[in-house]
């Protein structure tokens, strides 16, 4: 048969350099369930996770992004067992010790969003070491989402604004979007234009709820472990070919 001798050639994917999304933020889920489809325990799903955040921090800054969000550990992951917890703050600590070299070579300015105060002592320490050494980077913001939660945040920013109002650091008409923003984890960072999640989950799950008022979503059902370069560019692909109109026609 002819049709079995003629490949199905790929189609290329060729982005638009004039429309590269300024901040990419992405929900890294799957760990498990590819760890699962492997008959290996579900931290090893965490460790490959970890794999895939290097190659996708690599290419996006080599596509020219720059901002990138990773929610590594909501304020609910505390509920997980105790050992997936210890797992995950460990990866984290390990991350640092072998990447800041390098990282900060490269020029990634490394930003949390997440109450780090309550994460083991040796997670905080190595986290406010890599902020403060990376801080005058000129790079692409990594910025690890780590004991986050978009609720959490909303509240925390209201709270500091009420105590800020008590003091009279600032007036009620002073209270607008652009203020209100300022008392977020991801002050100065600018809202994400393309939020993506893998694994099939189609929903945000406590993620940057006040930014992501206009964000593109882009889900897929790879698992964060298996998601790569071709992945990213897939998804900036279809978020070039999206119409935002911000509430306009
Ligand atoms: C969700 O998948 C993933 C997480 C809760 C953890 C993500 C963390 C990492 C990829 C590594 C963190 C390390 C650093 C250096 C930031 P899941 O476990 O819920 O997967 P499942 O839904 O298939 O069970």
């Amino acid at each position: 048969m002819i049709g079995s001798f003629i490949k199905k050639k790929k189609k290329e994917i060729v982005l638009d350099k004039e429309n590269i999304p300024e901040h990419i933020a992405i929900i890294m889920d799957g760990n498990g369930r590819w760890a699962r489809k492997r008959n290996l325990p579900r931290t090893m799903g965490h460790r490959a996770g970890v794999e895939a955040i290097r190659r996708v921090l690599k290419e996006a800054d080599k596509i020219g992004i720059k901002y990138l969000t990773l929610y590594a550990f909501s304020t609910e992951n505390w509920k997980r067992p105790k050992d997936e917890v210890s797992a995950l703050m460990n990866l984290l600590v390990e991350y640092f010790k072998k990447e800041l070299a390098e990282l900060n070579k490269n020029g990634v300015v490394i930003r949390i969003s997440g109450d780090i105060t309550k994460l083991p002592k040796i997670a905080e320490e190595e986290i406010i070491k890599a902020v403060e050494i990376t801080k005058n980077n000129k790079g692409i913001v990594l910025n690890l989402a780590f004991n986050y939660g978009g609720r959490d945040e909303i509240l925390r920013a209201v709270k500091t604004i009420a105590e800020d109002y008590k003091n009279n650091k600032i007036n009620l008409d002073e209270i607008d979007e652009d203020k209100f923003s300022n008392y977020l984890y991801t002050c100065n960072i600018p809202d994400p234009d393309l939020i993506i999640r893998p694994s099939g989950e189609q929903r945000i799950s406590n993620f940057l709820l006040w930014q992501c008022a206009y964000s593109e979503f882009w889900y897929s059902d790879i698992c964060w472990p298996d998601f790569n370069e071709e992945h990213l560019h897939m998804a900036i692909y279809d978020f070039q070919h999206r119409n935002r109109r911000y509430g306009g026609i």
